[in-house]
């Protein structure tokens, strides 16, 4: 099976697993459930919970308890992008090849969806102890996910990126904000796969800053594509960053050194993923897979 092989088939078993702990769109409070499954059954590539699991394999993890963290770490993701669109933040109206909540729904709705899905997550990861995961385990993937979401997280990157739009950034400050907006989720994502499967301290950290590189690798790709793609491959709009007067890697840096540079941070990703041993085949194929990704 070559690479985009094993990584249709592997994003195909995360989608049927994320769909399956959606909540049903039920009751009075009907609205806010058909917003929040709009927003994740519209798509997305999935790469979170891909990578969760990979990370959970890699550290010999075979039960399904893995399954409501991973449901759980694209309900937060998709969370991020519904406030991320949000008139007051980004102010985009076309997600996923969709229109994006707030357009769809309305602000008021956008908000509560975002704020339904993001704590949803907690109640769907918690659901990975009646599946006989291990209590202490468990305990700590539900503070790494709330810590990486949360004000050192991905909140915190938001929060310094959007005070700063239309401002000049210092190339420190950005590669902050990039950490946490971007890397923070995918920190999550390996961290918990490694935990749930018993990997040691030591692994932990290690994984932490293999992830954290595949983030900050992955967001500056994101300025690429925002201004190299259209609208149509992206399925959101193109020159959104542009619209917004935002200062990203690539009006710091430009397009050129951007695009070195991403391959050279995921080298790095690369070289420490190999560090740690294991079955990281897939892993690596994938790291170096979205370096030339175009959506
Ligand atoms: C978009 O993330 C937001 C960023 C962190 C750059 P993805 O590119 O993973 O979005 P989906 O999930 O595929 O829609
Ligand atoms: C998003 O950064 C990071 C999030 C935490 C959602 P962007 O604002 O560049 O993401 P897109 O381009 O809208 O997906
Ligand atoms: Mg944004
Ligand atoms: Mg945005
Ligand atoms: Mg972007």
């Amino acid at each position: 099976m070559t690479g985009k092989e094993r990584l249709a088939e592997r994003t195909a078993q995360a989608e049927e697993i994320v769909k399956k702990y959606l909540p049903p769109a039920e009751g009075f409070q009907k609205t806010v459930l058909d917003a929040m499954n709009y927003s994740v059954n519209a798509g997305g590539k999935r790469l979170r919970p891909v990578m969760m699991r990979e990370c959970y394999r890699l550290f010999g993890g075979k039960g399904e308890e893995i399954e409501p963290f991973m449901a759980a770490i694209e309900m937060i993701h998709t969370s991020s992008l519904i406030h991320d669109d949000l008139p007051c933040m980004d102010n985009d109206t076309l997600r996923r090849g969709k229109p994006t909540v707030w357009v769809k729904y309305g602000y008021d709705m956008a908000v509560l969806a975002g704020d339904g899905l993001m704590i949803y997550a907690f109640e769907t990861a918690a659901k990975a102890l009646a599946m006989g995961a291990d209590p202490a385990r468990t305990a700590r993937c539900m503070g790494i996910l709330a810590e990486k979401t949360g004000i050192y997280g991905m909140i915190g990157g938001q929060t310094v990126d959007v005070e700063l739009t239309s401002k000049p950034i210092p190339r420190e400050k950005l590669d902050f904000i990039y950490r946490l907006k971007t890397g923070a989720l995918l920190e999550a994502s390996f961290m918990i796969g490694a935990v749930l499967a018993g990997a040691s301290g030591e692994e932990v950290k290690k994984v932490e800053e293999i992830a954290s590189l595949v983030g900050v690798a992955f967001q500056i790709q994101d300025d690429i594509l925002d201004m190299t793609e259209s609208e149509e491959v992206l399925g959101k709009p193109a020159l959104s960053d542009e619209k917004n007067n935002k200062t990203t890697y690539v009006t710091l840096e430009g397009l050129d050194k951007a695009r070195a540079d991403v391959k050279e941070i995921s080298r790095r990703a690369v070289k420490l993923l190999r560090s740690l041993g294991g079955d990281h085949e897939f892993l690596e194929e994938l790291i170096n897979m979205l370096t030339d990704r175009r959506n």
